[in-house]
């Protein structure tokens, strides 16, 4: 372990924290955190503090930590071939291995896979494919993308567009113009408590259609959605929303892309998101869940309605004009081929489905007659709590008062477990390993019920 005492002035001083308050980082005002181990769903820190992290790093190392199996692909990898590109046709055994083992495992209608290394390239590339795709097609007007409010699909100048939370697109000069947001499907966020669920969808569909309408469906390429929205406050979406939404995009020919960089690979107990919920996507992105983050890798899987395209693209046009020096990384991939062979073999994805219900069955029945508890959701291995300052009326509280940071911190000081305080709201975000035990859903759930009470009464 590194014991240099000098660390915390060389992190303040130095190092550019992603999503942090520099400010207060460089005042000294937000911890500085070194983590140094990890095993299971437990992480230690330096100075040997042990914590159930809950959130599974950021809802990506699903197979747990301390993975021998995946450690040692990635260290044979790196001593027989660290690194060739996959430019012109090369592969590896790794990638083309990862390439059949991502197909085999995606819905029957798509083709290919390309592989990037984030789930924010990845929708990048997303995009890149579908304008090539409609130019191809002669339809060069068709180029609008449709995002919901409260959507996650990555912080880049296009996937940053694509995310519908404010704090991405504040001071950045964000949006970019060919990108709209549509309704977020989230129930219990509704402007008019008087919708029931179905007018709810209802309403979302209504809400496209005038979208749709007023900027002409010439114009608009694709939809791009969260199987179930995760960052925006980990929301499944509500009964009968998908298969409506899939409807309008057909009959206007919209493509659509499900982004599953959280859901893909086993989060909701099934394969992917959209096999769970009924969607029929054009592109899938992949990232996460894909290497377990053992190393860095995404995807986006393609169709075989577009890739038949994109054939023809190339035929006309010469090689596709797109490709990172990394795509296909052979570390990368030799940690997907294990991780994706772990999950079978210790029936993961299974896993995710049985345990994440007894988790989403337990919190619900700790929390949810809570005075403070607004809603309590989820789906396999995630939920969510959302906070209310008043229940009857879905008062939200003030956000300057920072209930869910300081209900997390209070799980993290009073019972070591790491839940997250989602970025827009007061919502305690739960993603655990597909790994968890019974016992440590109960060490979560009492956390969780133990600070919640500390903090709100
Ligand atoms: C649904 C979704 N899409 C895209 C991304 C962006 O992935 P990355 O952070 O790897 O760029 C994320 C990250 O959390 C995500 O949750």
């Amino acid at each position: 372990m590194l014991h240099n005492d000098k660390l915390e002035q060389w992190d303040r001083e130095n190092f550019f924290h992603p999503s942090t308050h520099l400010a207060e980082f460089a005042r000294g005002n937000i911890p500085h955190r070194v983590i140094t181990g990890a095993s299971g769903c437990h992480i230690e820190d330096r100075d040997g503090n042990k914590m159930l992290d809950a959130f599974a790093g950021l809802y990506c190392v699903n197979v747990g930590y301390g993975r021998p199996e995946i450690a040692e692909a990635i260290a044979t990898q790196a001593k027989e071939l660290a690194y060739y590109h996959s430019y012109v046709g090369h592969g590896t055994e790794a990638s083309i291995t990862l390439a059949k083992m991502v197909m085999d495992r995606a819905p029957d209608h798509m083709s290919k896979v390309y592989f990037g290394l984030s789930g924010s390239d990845a929708n990048e590339t997303n995009i890149k494919l579908i304008w090539y795709y409609n130019n191809i097609l002669g339809r060069p007007e068709k180029k609008k993308i449709i995002s919901r409010w409260r959507g996650y699909h990555g912080s880049g100048l296009m996937t940053g567009s694509l995310t519908g939370l404010d704090l991405f697109h504040k001071k950045f000069d964000l949006p970019l113009a060919q990108v709209m947001h549509t309704q977020a499907p989230d129930f219990f966020r509704r402007a008019d408590l008087g919708q029931s669920e179905s007018e709810f969808v209802a309403d979302c569909v209504a809400k496209l259609e005038e979208m749709i309408h007023r900027e002409g469906a010439d114009t608009i390429a694709a939809f791009i959605g969260e199987p179930l929205l995760g960052t925006g406050g980990i929301v499944p979406p509500p009964k009968g929303y998908w298969p409506a939404i899939q409807a309008v995009l057909d009959k206007h020919d919209i493509l659509l892309i499900a982004d599953e960089v959280v859901t893909g690979f086993g989060r909701l107990g099934t394969m992917f998101g959209s096999d769970h919920y009924g969607m029929r996507p054009d592109l899938i992105t992949i990232a996460k869940g894909l290497t377990s983050a053992y190393a860095p890798l995404s995807g986006s899987i393609v169709s075989d309605k577009m890739w038949t395209v994109l054939e023809q693209g190339t035929d006309e046009n010469g090689p596709i004009g797109h490709g990172w020096t990394y795509s296909a990384h052979p570390i990368g991939a030799a940690a997907g081929v294990a991780n994706l062979a772990l999950i079978d073999t210790l029936g993961l994805v299974e896993n995710a489905g049985s345990v994440g219900a007894y988790l989403n069955a337990q919190m619900r029945a700790a929390l949810a007659d809570h005075p403070h508890v607004g809603d309590v959701r989820g789906e396999g291995m995630i939920c969510a709590v959302e906070l209310v300052a008043d229940k009857d009326s879905r008062t939200f509280f003030d956000a300057s008062d920072k209930v869910g940071p300081q209900i997390v911190a209070k799980m993290l000081e009073q019972s070591s477990v790491i839940a997250r305080a989602m970025p827009q709201g007061d919502i305690l975000g739960f993603a655990p390993p597909f790994c968890l035990t019974r016992a440590e859903v109960d060490q979560v759930v009492a956390a969780t019920q133990r600070a919640v009470t500390t903090v709100l009464g």
